[in-house]
């Protein structure tokens, strides 16, 4: 790969609009507070959806209080990851000292608009404060420092990220170890401990790896695979990997595909997290198509893939991506361009998604409640039978998540299983994770999607979903669960 490097050095002009972005933080919670009642999203999060996956973006609180800017990540995302707001220097920028404010935004804003967030990121070299890394601490307090970090900001919002990129960046190009302070102090263990502490800290946030030009089979994504398959054999609670996917325009690997298969062949989850496809500016209609084409392939590559969960590009604008900031003479890389215009890149991906080639209007607002797509029956299977427990994991105003276990309560193993409930105060799921939702009224029916229809004997595989309540929030009387 041709990649710049992307090392600390090479971000930090772009830090300071970071910096910035904290002044912006009180308003950005107001316009969250203000904004409508929740909608799932409609555009490519709806169509994603359908395939069973999320469509998400990184987003900006400093840039919420935009309407354009809110209209079109709301309008067209299932899922958030925040850009900026709960790395290490925004979350913990002094020792013990713990900030919430801009992170709590983007959940807020996030929770009210039918979108799981993905949680980025607990231990990272870069947006690090120099407390950390020019601390001096030996290794038994660095790690101390590092499991306390974890404990509190996973704490905090235990229940209610969908996952966490528990991790970021730990290897070099070469596959060897970045020297980071943290590989520097306690050593290659340092990553099995940050996923353990993780998982001790939110039991049901979904714990990744993630990682840049690991897209393609290579030195460096060998390594990460390793490490994987070393952490699945020891124990180590790691459930997926996170594939930034930050790419130069026509340089979408020829082995995506083959290595999201291997990776998922582990038993761990795959996402495309930071995607973009930068260009050497001005953009032409040339460069357009061929961003197109290459949106389209990554597109299809992570649905070809079972266990590829979703997709999240950098940003929901090229107005305010990082790439401009970071790679002189590039820009242009994501699906709207500085006005908000659907580029042909969003084209590309709708179709990818089994949507229309058409763009969104600009100005469409979130379509209010999209009709769930109608999935095919299927009859059960008299010789298997499953159950399944329901269990509401956190509420909040208006809100909740619940996850259900479905249980192979045969003595043969099954190939996939429906779940339906009626809802007693009229709860609206927004959002579903590991399964097929179609919701009429009430009454909820929820299949297995392609990776997790197969349960042994006396296996469980679990799903999850947010959804709206007011009133009340009773659970169901009855969850039933029909095997095939
Ligand atoms: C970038 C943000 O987009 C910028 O706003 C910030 O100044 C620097 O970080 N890999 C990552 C992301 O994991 O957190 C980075 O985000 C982009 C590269």
């Amino acid at each position: 790969m041709t990649h710049p490097m992307m090392d600390s050095t090479s971000r930090t002009p772009a830090k300071t609009l970071a910096g910035l972005a904290a002044t912006a933080l009180a308003a950005a919670a107001v316009v969250a507070a203000v904004t409508g009642p929740a909608s799932a999203a409609s555009g490519l999060g709806q169509l994603a959806a359908a395939q069973g996956r999320y469509f998400g973006t990184a987003l900006a609180n400093n840039h919420l209080g935009e309407s354009a800017y809110a209209t079109v990540a709301d309008r067209e995302f299932n899922s958030v990851t925040p850009e900026n707001e709960m790395k290490w220097d925004a979350t913990e920028p002094s020792r013990g000292s713990f900030t919430y404010t801009g992170g709590d935004a983007i959940v807020s804003h996030a929770q009210g608009h039918g979108q799981s967030v993905r949680g980025h990121t607990l231990v990272w070299h870069s947006q690090l404060p120099s407390w950390v890394s020019n601390g001096g601490f030996n290794a038994a307090t660095l790690t101390s420092v590092m499991q306390n970090h974890i404990s509190n900001v996973a704490g905090h919002y235990k229940g209610k990220l969908y996952a966490w990129d528990v991790v970021n960046e730990a290897f070099n190009d070469d596959g060897t170890r970045r020297q980071s302070v943290f590989q520097t102090t306690i050593g290659d263990s340092y990553i099995a401990t940050a996923f353990q502490a993780a998982r001790a800290a939110d039991p049901t946030a979904k714990l990744y790896y993630n990682d840049y030009n690991i897209e393609g089979i290579n030195s460096k994504s060998t390594a990460v695979y390793n490490m994987v398959k070393a952490f699945k054999q020891q124990g180590v609670p790691i459930d997926g990997v996170g594939l930034q996917t930050h790419l130069i325009l026509g340089q979408v690997p020829s082995d995506l595909q083959a290595n999201l298969q291997r990776f998922a062949d582990l038993g761990v989850d795959v996402a495309l997290t930071e995607v973009d496809v930068r260009m050497q500016t001005p953009a032409d209609s040339g460069k357009l198509a061929t961003q197109s084409a290459n949106y389209a392939a990554l597109t299809k590559a992570c649905l070809n893939v079972t266990r590829c969960v979703g997709i999240t590009v950098w940003g929901v604008t090229d107005k305010y991506s990082w790439v401009p900031d970071v790679f002189a003479g590039y820009g242009a890389p994501l699906l709207f361009d500085n006005s908000f215009n659907a580029k042909p890149a969003y084209t590309g991906v709708s179709g990818a998604l089994g949507g229309g080639t058409s763009s969104p209007s600009p100005s469409a607002s979130p379509t209010a409640s999209p009709s769930p797509s109608a999935s095919p029956t299927s009859s059960p299977n008299p010789g298997r039978s499953c159950s399944a427990t329901y269990q509401k994991v956190n509420e909040w105003n208006n809100g909740f998540q619940a996850e259900v276990t479905v249980t192979n309560t045969g003595s043969s193993s099954i190939g996939g299983w429906t779940v339906t409930w009626a809802f007693p105060n009229g709860q609206k799921i927004t959002q579903l994770w590991n399964g097929t939702l179609s919701q009429s009224g009430a009454n909820v029916t929820v299949r297995n999607v392609s990776y997790n229809g197969t349960v042994a004997p006396n296996g469980s595989t679990t799903f999850g979903f947010t959804a709206d309540w007011s009133g009340g929030n009773g659970t169901p009387s009855s969850v039933t669960c029909a095997a095939s």
